[in-house]
């Protein structure tokens, strides 16, 4: 009986073992940036290693059941820039074009970043790249990185603060709003004198119209803190007002490198993320899930079933139906995940796989 098993166990897992080395699959990464284009959730770039961002382009095809241990893994042509710390935003004209707004730019695989462009257009039916032409783009936002742009339904891509560091020794952090309106390929650039820069957030667009920032670090010139879970900036789309929401409920240590999705009832669902240490190393990596109810302001940490992914910063999330899906990240000092991880929103349970 046990050698039975033993052998069927053997079995089926050389034969998983087998699957997962012939199949193509990306190697371990952070910073990269996701994008739900129909079925196929798409990964932009990231780091492999410190510094060091690919412009690798894969995709996972949920159209059919999946699961986290062989996901349906593809390769698409890569971007013309090694990648890291920038923003996809698909396009709600035609739900296939994909913008990747901002982002820190090198020679792919090396730390030899160069001034590119700040904008650059996937087409996902023809894996084509290209670079928009703007009108009146501001150029001090040709390095921007380590913010995360949002797009309304009208094909509006709003872009928060942000920096232009990049490895180099001065640098800039930026506390303006920059706008592009991908119907006329527009740029403008509104101000909110009255506040820090503000870099590292995770930016949630409500229906209604509302941006949700969520913690990260404002910056002074040399030094940044960061920003307390509970006074959410918030942006209108509708009148282009600033305002600032009390939140209260369950305390949620503030951090950076976290990712946040909106379910339809409402809610934002945030995972992992990271405090930092004065050298702006990280110093922990957090593995909470918490939930703020954006109709109260309330936040909450619930019950989780299942298994837990380990402590992640500098992950990707995205929602596809009921699931929240988590990729790659920083799992401990230096170290990168190849893994994706996957939470049914209806009863917050870690599940492995989705029918
Ligand atoms: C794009 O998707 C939105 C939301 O699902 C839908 O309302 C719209 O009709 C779609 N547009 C096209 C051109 O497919
Ligand atoms: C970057 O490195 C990866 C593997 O580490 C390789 O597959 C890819 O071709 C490299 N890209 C470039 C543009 O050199
Ligand atoms: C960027 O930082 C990395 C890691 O600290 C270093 O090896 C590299 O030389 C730096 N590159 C530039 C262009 O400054
Ligand atoms: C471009 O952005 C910079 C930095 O926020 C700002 O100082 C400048 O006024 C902007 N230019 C225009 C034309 O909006
Ligand atoms: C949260 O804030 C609301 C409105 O500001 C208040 O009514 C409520 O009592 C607060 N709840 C807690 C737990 O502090
Ligand atoms: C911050 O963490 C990094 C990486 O672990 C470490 O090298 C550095 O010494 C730390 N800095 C301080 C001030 O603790
Ligand atoms: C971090 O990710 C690497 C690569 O996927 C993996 O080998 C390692 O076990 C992970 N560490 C944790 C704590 O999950
Ligand atoms: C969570 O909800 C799904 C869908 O309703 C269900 O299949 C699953 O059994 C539930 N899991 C737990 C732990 O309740």
């Amino acid at each position: 009986m046990n050698l039975l098993y033993n052998f069927l166990f053997f079995i089926l897992f050389s034969s998983v073992y087998f699957l997962v080395n012939c199949q193509n699959v990306p190697k371990a990464r952070y910073k990269q940036t996701s994008a739900l284009v129909g079925t196929n959730l798409y990964f932009f770039g990231g780091e492999t290693s410190f510094y060091v961002a690919t412009n690798e382009v894969w995709y996972l095809d949920l159209s059919k059941s999946f699961n986290t241990i062989i996901p349906p893994w593809h390769e698409v042509i890569g971007m013309p820039v090694g990648y890291a710390y920038g923003s996809a935003c698909v396009s709600p004209i035609d739900n296939y074009t994909v913008f990747l707004v901002g982002g820190r730019t090198s020679l792919p695989n090396t730390t030899n970043y160069i001034l590119s462009s700040a904008v650059y257009e996937f087409n996902t039916k023809t894996s084509q790249w290209s670079t928009p032409s703007i009108n009146n783009f501001n150029s001090s936002f040709a390095r921007r990185n380590e913010m995360q742009a949002v797009v309304d339904s009208e094909g509006r891509i709003y872009s928060f603060g942000g920096t232009d560091y990049d490895n180099s020794t001065t640098s800039t952090n930026y506390n303006d709003m920059n706008i592009l309106d991908i119907t006329t390929m527009t740029w403008s650039t509104q101000f909110q004198s009255q506040s820090l820069a503000y870099i590292d957030y995770a930016a949630t667009l409500l229906p209604n119209g509302l941006i949700i920032y969520i913690s990260g670090r404002e910056v002074l010139a040399l030094s940044g803190f960061f920003v307390d879970m509970n006074m959410i900036r918030t942006f209108n789309t509708n009148s282009y007002t600033w305002d600032t929401k009390i939140a209260n409920g369950s305390t949620i240590l503030s951090r950076v490198g976290h990712s946040t999705v909106l379910t339809q009832d409402g809610n934002i669902i945030l995972y992992g993320g990271a405090s930092l240490n004065s050298s702006g190393a990280p110093a922990t990596i957090f593995s909470d899930l918490a939930v703020l109810n954006t109709n109260t302001w309330v936040w909450s940490i619930p019950s989780t079933f299942g298994t837990k992914p380990p402590p992640l910063m500098s992950h990707s999330a995205a929602l596809y139906k009921n699931y929240m899906i988590i990729a790659f990240g920083q799992n401990a000092t230096e170290v990168y995940s190849k893994d994706i991880y996957i939470l049914d929103t209806r009863n917050y349970s870690w599940v492995i796989s989705v029918i």
